[in-house]
């Protein structure tokens, strides 16, 4: 197959920052998806309704002119949420889930939940209410391995989660084992997964690929070839309960590149290109509309987008580096070749 067009695709998992690092990324995201879940965790974090639509309208107004895109905001849940918090989501309309991150599991998550006893309240009104809870599953006790910290969160925290409230509809982000997909195969309704591109593509060796390499750093960290293999064949079976989400996470170059450095790889600029990659040497470029057009709507309980975006089998070199406001910003497959290109995205207000 030398071309694939598929409905407009959505990201259902996105870091866009804020000020001039949000001007520096967006445009990717815009030029390939209609829509996006955007992450909450800025400093200070997207935590009330209110900091939600203002963060939606500095998206807006940092969109390039002509581009149409949809933020689909959500709120990063802390220890001191309120209930009626959820309430003022739900009638927003623009809120559409609250982002749980384990206090101290990840990039800005120190705000987050530290006991999910905690939140309770918060999630029985979700469920009542029909909010989505997004989670990043990974435990964060110090003495639990790196590798291990998602299949200890299902046993130890989405489980019981999933079960003391079977109403509440919940997206496992990023999922990166074997355990976790098998998890989410078997769940009861109302439980879905985002997968990442670079889940999809590697495998823990590629950090250390004649050396250390910062870019492949991303948290939840990744794993080994059988949990990849795996998340290839739950993206292979065109099971609705997976879709995209890209997690694309961009830092400042000198960042990553550092002593100690940051978690998070910048894929926007390559998002569904990257995928159709990974569906085709899955066998499964069939599969691709319905993973990143279709489930994520249909779980959100949104329309499919109009239009279509089409990709061609035609090689293109992604650049050692893109513009990061003041800073630089390296992207997944720097340097690299891309077999396939966006010939079509239809992403401007003159294409429809
Ligand atoms: O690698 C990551 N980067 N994982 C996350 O959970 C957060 C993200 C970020 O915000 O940089
Ligand atoms: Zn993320």
């Amino acid at each position: 197959m030398s071309t694939l067009t598929i409905r407009r695709p959505d990201d259902w998992h996105l870091h866009l920052r804020d000020g001039a690092a949000l001007h520096a990324v967006l445009p990717f995201t815009a030029a390939q998806f209609a829509r996006a879940i955007v992450m909450p965790n800025l400093k200070p974090p997207v935590a009330t309704t209110a900091q939600a639509l203002a963060y939606r309208q500095r998206i807006l107004e940092a969109l390039p002119g002509g581009v149409r895109f949809e933020p689909l905001m959500t709120l990063y849940l802390t220890d001191r949420t309120d209930p009626a918090e959820v309430d003022r989501a739900k009638a927003s309309r623009l809120v559409h889930g609250f982002k749980l991150y384990p206090a101290g599991a990840t990039t800005h998550s120190d705000a987050g939940v530290t006991d999910i006893g905690k939140v309770g309240a918060v999630l029985a009104r979700m469920a009542e209410l029909g909010v989505i809870l997004q989670v990043h599953g990974e435990v964060t006790d110090p003495a639990v391995d790196v590798f291990d910290r998602e299949a200890r969160f299902i046993g130890e925290v989405l489980v019981p989660v999933v079960e003391k409230f079977p109403q509440l509809r919940v997206v496992f982000e990023h999922i990166t084992t074997r355990l976790a997909a098998e998890f989410v195969r078997r769940a009861r309704p109302g439980v879905a997964a985002t997968i990442t591109p670079q889940h999809l593509l590697m495998n823990r060796n590629a950090l250390f690929t004649g050396g250390i390499r910062p870019h492949h750093y991303c948290l939840p960290v990744l794993k080994t070839e059988p949990d990849r293999c795996a998340l290839l064949e739950a993206v292979a079976s065109g099971n609705p309960r997976f879709f995209l989400g890209t997690d694309s996470a961009p830092h400042a170059r000198h960042t990553k590149e550092a002593a100690c450095g940051c978690a998070g790889i910048f894929s926007a600029h390559a998002a569904i290109e990257l995928y159709a990659e990974a569906f085709e040497a899955a066998g499964a470029l069939g599969k691709l509309q319905g993973f990143a057009s279709e489930h994520g709507a249909t779980f959100y309980g949104l329309p499919y987008n109009e239009g279509t975006i089409t990709l061609t089998k035609e090689s293109w070199d992604v650049p050692a580096t893109y513009r990061f406001g003041s800073e630089e910003l390296v992207p997944l497959r720097a340097g690299e070749r891309m077999p396939w290109r966006i010939a079509q995205s239809g992403n401007t207000n003159e294409r429809r």
